[in-house]
């Protein structure tokens, strides 16, 4: 059975509880609206440790003003039907109040790899990430931490944060998980409606393209980001980046790199959508 807590300090202390019985915890944290992509990482989490906890909580200190926060599904029940199923031990699901009580004023904050990509686009995004992952990752305690490699540059950032502040938290980026003809799962694919869900495809069909290229021996980055590039913006209302960079540092890469991630951030009415492939690592998407 899994238990649902709703308190941080009972989340602590069942994680402790684990501990002291000799378990090994995995966490996946999520924002719920839970699909395969969410599954997947808690079936890595559980080939990795032997107490699964599951945290859903949309964290609104990641969410701008004019952003989806209201709006965001919530879908707690079937999640928790979810979870047990897939045989996650804890879920915690705090209130915000609990996270975030009166006079709380503190932020962690990664400073260059939340720069680029993303970082130009949600300003304060990622300092509401690594506020409520650092949150997270104290109230857990030691870890195996699975991200997903959808939001590929927020697995990089949480894997710093770990690392710069000694947390002794694993952080494992695990594959993206995408539908039969490619699309990335996303909780916010159900905002698109039946025509915007064909257009969204050109995100993958971009990104194939591009690893096409390098599969036959293109190292351009220029010419590989074109052809994505010209694949998303065919079909996407607004494109706020296709961007070809180092896949550890996120800048520009080196003349001869043999690995480039590509990724990319686009607009279909008023939903964003964002994915990537490293070329010279991941399988064609
Ligand atoms: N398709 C996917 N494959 C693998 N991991 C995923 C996928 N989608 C999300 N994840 C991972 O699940 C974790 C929780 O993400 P989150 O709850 O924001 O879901 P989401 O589908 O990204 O929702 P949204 O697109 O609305 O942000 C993150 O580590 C994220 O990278
Ligand atoms: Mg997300």
């Amino acid at each position: 059975m899994t238990t649902v807590l709703r308190k941080p300090a009972e989340f602590r202390q069942v994680c402790d509880d684990a501990r002291a019985n000799s378990h090994r915890v995995g966490l996946v944290p999520t924002m719920g609206a839970l699909h395969e992509g969410h599954f997947s990482l808690i079936d890595e989490a559980k080939k990795r440790a032997d107490f699964i906890a599951a945290t859903l909580f949309v964290n609104p200190l990641q969410f701008a003003p004019d952003e989806d926060l209201d709006r965001y599904p919530r879908t707690l029940e079937s999640d928790l039907a979810g979870c047990s199923q897939r045989g996650v031990d804890v879920v915690f699901a705090p209130e915000p109040d609990s996270m975030y009580p009166a006079h709380f004023q503190t932020q962690v904050s990664v400073s260059e790899l939340t720069k680029p990509l993303e970082g130009g686009f949600r300003p304060a995004h990622f300092d509401g990430v690594t506020t409520v992952v650092a949150k997270l990752f104290n109230l857990t305690g030691p870890c195996t931490a699975m991200f997903g490699r959808k939001d590929y540059q927020q697995w990089k950032i949480l894997s710093r944060l770990a690392h710069d502040l000694d947390m002794p938290i694993e952080v494992v980026g695990c594959p993206i998980v995408r539908e039969s003809d490619g699309l990335a799962l996303s909780s916010r694919n159900r905002y698109l409606s039946a025509s915007e869900r064909e257009r969204a495809l050109s995100i993958v069909s971009g990104l194939r393209r591009a690893h096409d290229a390098w599969a036959e021996g293109d190292r351009s980055v220029e010419t590989l980001r074109t052809l994505a590039a010209e694949r998303v913006r065919a079909e996407f209302d607004a494109v706020d980046y296709v961007s070809v960079v180092d896949p550890d540092t996120l800048l520009t890469p080196a003349e001869s790199a043999n690995r480039l991630l590509i990724a990319v951030a686009a607009h279909l009415g008023t939903t964003r959508l964002i994915d990537n492939v490293v070329l010279g690592e991941d399988p064609r998407p």
